[in-house]
Order: C-alpha cells, then sequence, then structure tokens
C-alpha cells in the first residue's frame, strides 16, 4: 500500500493554502494524505477558528511546538517533524508558503530523502531581513517540485539555477479559498458587528517584525493611522505580536482607531470588500484585495508578490508618512487605479496541484 502524504501547515496563513487541497483531494480520492499541524499558530483565534469556517479535518498529528525565537521555534519544529517522517514515513511532504513550518519540514523531509513539494514557490522580496524570505530561499532550492503562484516566481527560480522541469505554474491556492468562500462572508456583516459602517472605513492590519518590532516605528505609524482616522473611521483587528508590542507602549488609541481582536477567514474577506481601502503588512491580503478589487496599502518597503502591484490594486507605500498620506487621498477622491485579474488566480488551483500530486505518486 501506499503511504500517505503529508500536508503541514502551521501558521495562520497555511491554513487558508491547505483548505482547498484538503477539499478536492477528498472528493478525488488519488492521492492519499494526512495533515500534520506544527502548533506554530496555537490560540484558537490563530489556529481553530479557521480550520473550522474552512472545513478542514482535524490535523491527523499536532506536534504543538507553540512560540519562540525564530531559532527556538524552528529547531523545535525540525526536531518533532523528523521523529515523525521516522516513525511514519509518508511518500510525500507538501509545504506551503514562507513560514517557519514551511522551512522546517522541508529540511527535516529533504534530509530523510522524501520528495519535498512546495506550494508558493519562487516568490522573492530581496529583503534578506525578512525571516519568510530565507524561509522562502532555502526551501525552494530542497523541494523536488516547486508549484508556483505568479510568473515572477519562474523567473526567480530560473536565475537561482533550478531545473525546469521540477518547476510548473499553478497558480495561486489561497484565491480558491476566497472564490469558494466570499458569498458566505459577504453574508458576515462583520462592519457593522464590530461597530464599523460598510464602506465607510479603512481595515489596517500589522505584524511584520518591520513595523511592530520597534517601539519608535509603531508609535510613529499608530500617531499616523490616528490622524488618517480623522478622515475616515479606521477597523484594525490585532495580531498578537502587535497586541504584546502596543500593550507595551502603553498605547490608548482614539475611537476612530477601533482596535479589535483577529477576526476569523470570513470576516476578513468581509471586512475587506466592504472597506473604502485596505492598509496592510500582509501578504495574503496584498492578494485578496486585488482579487477583491479593493485598494490596498502595502506597509512594506518592497513585495515579494509584484503582480499585485503590477496587475491588481497594491501600491507599495512602505512606512513612509507622506506617501500613506497621498495615496490615502488619492483613493479617497476616486482617483485610484482598479485594477485587472491575475493570470490563473481562478478558483481551481488545488486541482492543478492535485494533478501534479498524482503525477508525483506515479513516478516515486
Ligand atoms: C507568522 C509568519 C508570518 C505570517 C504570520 C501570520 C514566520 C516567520 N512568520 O508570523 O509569515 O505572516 O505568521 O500570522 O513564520 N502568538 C500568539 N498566539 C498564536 C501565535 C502567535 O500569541 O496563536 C504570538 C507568539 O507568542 C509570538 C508572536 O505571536 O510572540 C509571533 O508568532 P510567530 O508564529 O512567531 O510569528 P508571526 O508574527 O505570527
Amino acid at each position: 500500500m501506499t503511504e500517505p502524504i503529508y500536508l503541514v501547515a502551521g501558521a495562520r496563513p497555511n491554513f487558508i493554502k491547505l483548505a482547498p487541497l484538503v477539499w478536492v483531494l477528498n472528493s478525488r480520492r488519488d492521492v492519499p494524505f494526512q495533515i500534520i499541524h506544527t502548533g506554530q499558530h496555537y490560540d484558537r483565534a490563530m489556529s481553530q477558528a479557521f480550520f473550522d469556517v474552512l472545513n478542514i479535518p482535524e490535523p491527523d498529528v499536532n506536534l504543538e511546538v507553540g512560540s519562540g525565537t525564530q531559532a527556538n521555534q524552528t529547531a523545535r519544529i525540525l526536531e518533532r517533524f523528523d521523529e515523525l517522517l521516522v516513525e511514519k514515513p509518508p511518500s510525500a511532504v507538501v509545504v506551503f508558503g514562507d513560514v517557519n513550518s514551511t522551512l522546517a519540514c522541508s529540511l527535516a523531509a529533504s534530509k530523510r530523502q522524501i520528495p519535498v513539494v512546495h506550494v508558493e514557490a519562487g516568490l522573492r522580496s530581496f529583503d534578506r531581513s525578512m525571516p519568510e524570505e530565507i524561509n522562502r530561499l532555502v526551501t525552494d532550492a530542497l523541494s523536488d517540485l516547486l508549484l508556483v503562484s505568479e510568473n515572477s516566481g519562474l523567473v526567480h527560480l530560473r536565475q537561482e539555477g533550478i531545473a525546469d522541469e521540477k518547476v510548473r505554474l499553478v497558480g495561486n491556492i489561497m484565491i480558491d479559498s476566497l472564490v469558494r468562500m466570499q458569498p458566505r462572508a459577504l453574508e458576515r456583516q462583520a462592519a457593522i458587528r464590530l461597530g464599523a459602517v460598510p464602506n465607510g472605513y479603512a481595515l489596517l492590519t500589522l505584524h511584520r517584525p518591520s513595523n511592530v518590532d520597534d517601539p519608535a516605528t509603531l508609535a510613529r505609524l499608530l500617531g499616523l493611522f490616528a490622524s488618517l482616522s480623522r478622515k475616515l473611521p479606521f477597523v484594525f483587528p490585532v495580531h498578537p505580536r502587535t497586541r504584546k508590542q502596543i500593550d507595551a507602549l502603553g498605547y490608548a488609541p482614539p475611537k476612530d482607531l477601533l482596535l479589535v481582536e483577529p477576526v476569523d477567514y470570513l470576516d476578513s474577506l468581509c471586512l475587506q470588500k466592504q472597506s473604502r481601502l485596505v492598509l496592510t503588512d500582509s501578504g495574503g491580503i496584498q492578494e485578496e484585495t486585488s482579487c477583491l478589487g479593493v485598494p490596498c496599502l502595502t506597509l512594506r518597503q518592497n513585495t515579494e508578490r509584484p503582480a499585485t502591484v503590477e496587475l491588481g490594486t497594491s501600491t507599495i507605500v512602505g512606512n513612509n508618512e507622506q506617501l500613506i498620506r497621498e495615496t490615502f487621498d488619492r483613493v479617497l477622491s476616486g482617483q485610484y487605479k482598479q485594477g485587472q485579474p491575475i493570470p490563473l488566480w481562478d478558483g481551481h488551483t488545488a486541482e492543478r496541484v492535485a494533478d501534479q500530486l498524482h503525477e508525483l505518486m506515479q513516478r516515486i
């Protein structure tokens, strides 16, 4: 009998990429699989809430690694995942995105000579101060099958000398979740429930170390958003990492900068769709806003997802106050770009991934 493949997920954005593949594999039944949760994210709001609304079955294994420094967390995942690989070797390991779980599990599998499949391969910010960039580089160097979400990924992998026959452009699997869940999400009335007016607020999310870990940078950004909230109220679901930093600052937001707990996936889509604009440092939200046709001010110096800027609705504004104010005003005055569809972000990526996995299983 063929051993199952392991689908590995650890942090919030992974769960949104895992779900569509689970739906498709469950309906096709041609590739046996098990779900491995590393436990990188463990709060209900960051993990179980996503399994619930995305209808992902309970993980077969939870490694329960929890938080720590980058090295600490990565090392714990590496150790525990390797033990699992020895105890119950899978036929292949599928990893998603760019989080610490992605790196640790691809490293463990490749050392055990178990084929590694990377979903969302090839993205590059060329900014090695981001932990995610290191995770992407190492994971792609170790992967046996690299499934790419946008054209730029093909270019980067070729530049890095990765053989073309290992690489396939399959599209963006996160958009499969969006396409399937959007109707339910729009029934949510999330804005009203949180005390905001549909189409009458800006949605803010912030969690990158470069924006939140330095108290001076975070304080400056919060001051800017408080000032902008006098033109248009803000709704700000606060990531746990950011919450700790805001609490440490002792910051008291004005009433139009509404801080709320992290929201689940359906509320997140609903809040994005009903907002006038989104300000974010999240890669996933850059992609989602492009598909939803909502203006997105990307609070980073760069992006590993250039399609969202070149074709989609995103503009890179860094944490540059003047640029943020100008772009914000441009949206409010109706002068902002519209964006256009991104090739293969069509809601059918998981089927293409499943085809690739089926083919891989025939070869190994
Ligand atoms: C991780 C990913 C990032 C992704 C983000 C989405 C890496 C390197 N980073 O960043 O790419 O965009 O997830 O959320 O993998 N915490 C909780 N409860 C939780 C999870 C985390 O309180 O359920 C706290 C931890 O104690 C820690 C902080 O949040 O202090 C950061 O968590 P961590 O997983 O290390 O990284 P993220 O910032 O969430």
